[in-house]
């Protein structure tokens, strides 16, 4: 079985400081790959910037600053983010750099090697802050601009010469491809609109601009600059040391398991890269995974519109781990959700801090009391008490399952359920009416300290530096932990000690008027 695992998120433009909608992907894509790596899995994360283009040339002229000085800058503070999110990235690429820019024109010789570039003429829509190119049934009038119908962003109209990829001739390729791979677009509502747009006829793209200079050059031919897509695509195997197919990186993880992405950006992915890419002969990702968007209002939350929730300060407020935990599980994945402060405070006190929190306290001080703060005696477990413990068993291979679907809902439904479970089976049980009954006593109490250890490795991936805290129960560390082992029963060994921790989450006053 292959167990290397590719994740990338897009690489975003630093025309200005990232917000919540960027932490949002970021803190998903780590999800998974923190998910992989305890399930044994060799792991590469690539995130980054896309630095090239017109939007980024003209958000640099407003600040009266060059162009790369302007993305040195605000490309750090995405850096900078990557590490406020605790995000556990293998790498962070910049397309200015020269490892990239290098794959980019190799890529443009392989294209026009194989007979897919030509030279013409364009005429026709562009809009600059969506870098993209619309037909006129795409566009409408607005307040006397035209718009783009998707983003709602204003298009110019374009005249030039430019040279174009001959995406017509991929069309068939591209449906055949996607029939014969079904989940190579997910989620599944959102691939029968791509499979329309290129069913509805592929026309020829445009990869050049002459009107500007901010991007990497076009090989022979100086005066014009590749298309800022072509460009930001490549990043995913650039970053891999793509052409060196011999190279350790690109061998372990291309093709990579899935490219995630927001829905606005699905088209680019899930049509030009492709289509690229077959044209370049270079396997394709497996897939292409297009999360709903976080609104703001009924909007989709955009630095554009200038209604953004910066994720910072809810950081500075709440803390991450609450921010990671709320983002995973409440906005459900794949759809649109808006962002509630009090959502967000309720799975503070009631998940973190109760649920889970409160229950780590109250079972390793309840065998402080009673079991001299050692793992008890696991001879006696009953019905009831593998009854509990075998639903981690029994769930472990749909749970791999459905992570692989990056169903990220099912997974955090089981954690939800098996915290209240747990609850209520240390509730149920009394161990504090057993003191005459030692036996069963220290029953109950194994089985609560393993279901927590089960519940705390399943968390790592939402909340690693809380669990890295509770981890220390066990005196365990992050490394130490392997997904297969919720499975096991009797992991933990009697005798061995017990830590007390800290309160892991604090509860939130609020105000409920
Ligand atoms: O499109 N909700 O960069 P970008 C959820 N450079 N996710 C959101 C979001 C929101 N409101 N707003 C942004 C680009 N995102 C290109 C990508 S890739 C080769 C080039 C996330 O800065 C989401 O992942 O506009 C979306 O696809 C991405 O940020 C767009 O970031
Ligand atoms: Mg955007």
């Amino acid at each position: 079985m292959n167990k290397n695992y590719y994740i990338t998120t897009p690489i975003y433009y630093p025309s200005a400081k990232p917000h919540m909608g960027h932490a949002y992907t970021s803190i998903v894509a780590d999800f998974f790959a923190r998910f992989k790596r305890i399930d044994g899995f060799n792991v590469h994360f690539l995130t980054g910037t896309d630095e090239h283009g017109l939007k980024i040339q003209r958000a640099a002229e407003k600040n009266n600053t060059d162009p790369l000085l302007f993305c040195n800058e605000i490309s750090e503070t995405f850096r900078n983010l990557s590490k406020t999110l605790n995000l556990s990235n293998t790498d962070f690429i910049r397309t200015t750099e020269d490892r990239h820019k290098k794959t980019v024109q190799h890529i443009w010789s392989q294209l026009e090697k194989n007979g897919n570039i030509y030279l013409s003429k364009y005429s026709g829509w562009y809009s600059v802050s969506d870098e993209a190119f619309y037909s006129e049934d795409e566009i409408t009038d607005k307040e006397g601009n035209k718009i783009a119908i998707t983003s709602g962003s204003v298009v110019e109209w374009i005249e030039e010469e430019s040279y174009f990829f001959k995406l017509s001739n991929w069309e068939e390729k591209l449906l055949d491809y996607y029939d014969k791979n079904s989940d190579f677009i997910s989620p599944k509502s959102k691939k029968n609109e791509v499979v329309n747009f290129v069913k509805s006829g592929l026309k020829d793209l445009s990869i050049s601009r002459m009107a500007f200079s901010w991007g990497i050059k076009v090989p022979n031919n100086t005066k014009h600059v590749i298309y800022v897509w072509l460009d930001a695509l490549t990043n995913y195997i650039s970053a891999l040391n793509y052409p060196d197919t011999n190279d350790e990186l690109y061998k372990k993880y291309w093709p990579a398991s899935v490219h995630l992405i927001g829905k606005d950006i699905l088209r680019f992915h899930a049509v030009y890269w492709p289509a690229f890419l077959m044209a370049a002969n270079i396997p394709l990702p497996e897939k292409i995974f297009g999360h709903g968007w976080i609104l703001s209002g009924d909007e989709k939350m955009s630095k554009s519109k200038g209604n953004i929730l910066d994720p910072l300060d809810i950081i500075k407020i709440y803390g991450l781990d609450p921010l990671r935990y709320y983002l995973i599980k409440e906005v459900s994945f794949g759809n649109d959700g808006n962002i509630s402060i009090d959502k967000l405070e309720d799975c503070i006190n009631s998940d973190l801090a109760n649920n889970y929190g409160n229950l780590c306290q109250r079972v390793t001080a309840f065998a402080e009391k009673n079991c001299s703060m050692k793992i008890p005696s696991n001879k006696k477990l009953n019905n009831e008490d593998l009854k509990i413990l075998n639903k981690f068993t029994e769930n472990l291979p749909k749970l791999r399952n459905e992570i692989d679907k990056q169903n990220i809902n099912f997974y955090m439904d089981f954690i939800v359920n098996a915290l209240f479970e747990a609850n209520k089976y240390f509730n149920d049980q009394e161990p504090w009416k057993k003191k005459n009954d030692k036996m069963r006593l220290e029953a109950i109490v194994y089985t609560a300290l393993e279901i927590i250890r089960k519940i705390t490795i399943m968390l790592y991936p939402v909340i690693p530096d809380s669990i890295e805290k509770a981890l220390k129960i066990f005196n365990l560390k992050p490394a130490d932990i392997v997904f297969e082992t919720i499975a096991a029963h009797n992991y933990l060994k009697t005798g061995d000690d017990i830590n007390k921790i800290s309160i892991l989450f604090k509860k939130i006053e609020k105000n409920n008027d």
